[in-house]
């Protein structure tokens, strides 16, 4: 396949490894304060283009990659305020468009084992949950798209939770989430219910970016050629 690699930073060099390694041809990477290549026919010529770059420049990215009309998958996190205006471009201009807050087959495991653990927990109140979350000190967002994704998991089923909140709980309805920056940590993820006899503890702790980059380019392989706003519901399984 075709791929071109918007964002070459640390996931983008890791996802470039990992399509080389699966026979895929990069046809262009794009960078900070190389936007013109939207324009070229290297661009134009790839069948998905993968996005990792920053929450400020995510969006920009995305619009200008559907003017090309070349399909996203994106990982980058913290600009989901504006999610409304990429799925109507999937919907009214029919784009493609594939997001996951992680692209990790264990983060996903952990996502729909949280979403399991949160329905039995919802009938014991005596038990008070919040999340921690640990990434290296260069990430510029928190909490981690990662850790939102697990709060929604709780939210949906444990009713006595209403909202999620960075740092600090300051009413037992809110469900709070630590967020702690640390080296060069690749991504630490922990959901912690407390009763005062026991703690009932999960985690996901990455051992490098690999898992994320092999998830995305798994995505890019599954995104081309289909249509629409598409997530990690659509790929897995479960
Ligand atoms: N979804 C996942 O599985 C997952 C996993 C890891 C990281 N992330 C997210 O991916 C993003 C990137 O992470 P990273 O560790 O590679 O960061 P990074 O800082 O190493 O790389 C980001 C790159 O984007 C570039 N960039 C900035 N503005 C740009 C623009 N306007 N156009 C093109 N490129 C631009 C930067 O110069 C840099 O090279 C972050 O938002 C991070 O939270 C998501």
């Amino acid at each position: 396949m075709n791929i071109a690699i918007i964002g070459y930073g640390k996931m983008g060099h890791e996802i470039e490894k990992i399509c080389r390694e699966r026979g895929h041809t990069i046809v262009c990477t794009i960078d900070m304060n190389e936007e013109d290549k939207f324009e070229s026919d290297e661009f134009k010529s790839a069948q998905v283009a993968i996005e990792f770059s920053s929450p400020d420049s995510a969006l920009n990215n995305y619009r200008r990659a559907f003017a090309a009309n070349v399909p996203v998958v994106s990982g980058t996190t913290g600009w989901l305020d504006n999610i409304d205006e990429v799925k109507q471009a999937c919907e009214r201009d029919g784009q493609t468009f594939f997001y996951a807050s992680n692209f990790s087959l264990g983060v996903n495991i952990l996502f729909a084992v949280n979403k399991y653990l949160a329905n039995i927990m919802n009938d014991f109140t005596e038990y008070n949950v919040h999340i921690e979350e640990t990434h290296h000190i260069h990430k510029l967002d928190a909490p981690s798209g990662t850790a939102i994704t697990i709060a929604e998991g709780i939210l949906d089923s444990v009713e006595r939770k209403k909202h999620w909140k960075l740092d600090k709980q300051d009413n037992n309805d809110d469900l709070q989430i630590n967020s702690y920056r640390k080296d060069e940590v690749p991504g630490i993820h922990t959901i912690k219910y407390e009763s005062e006899v026991d703690t009932i503890e999960l985690t996901h702790d990455a051992k490098s970016r690999k898992g994320f980059a092999l998830g995305a380019v798994v995505a890019a392989e599954f995104t081309a050629g289909k249509k629409g706003f598409l997530g990690m519901e659509d790929l897995l399984p479960f």
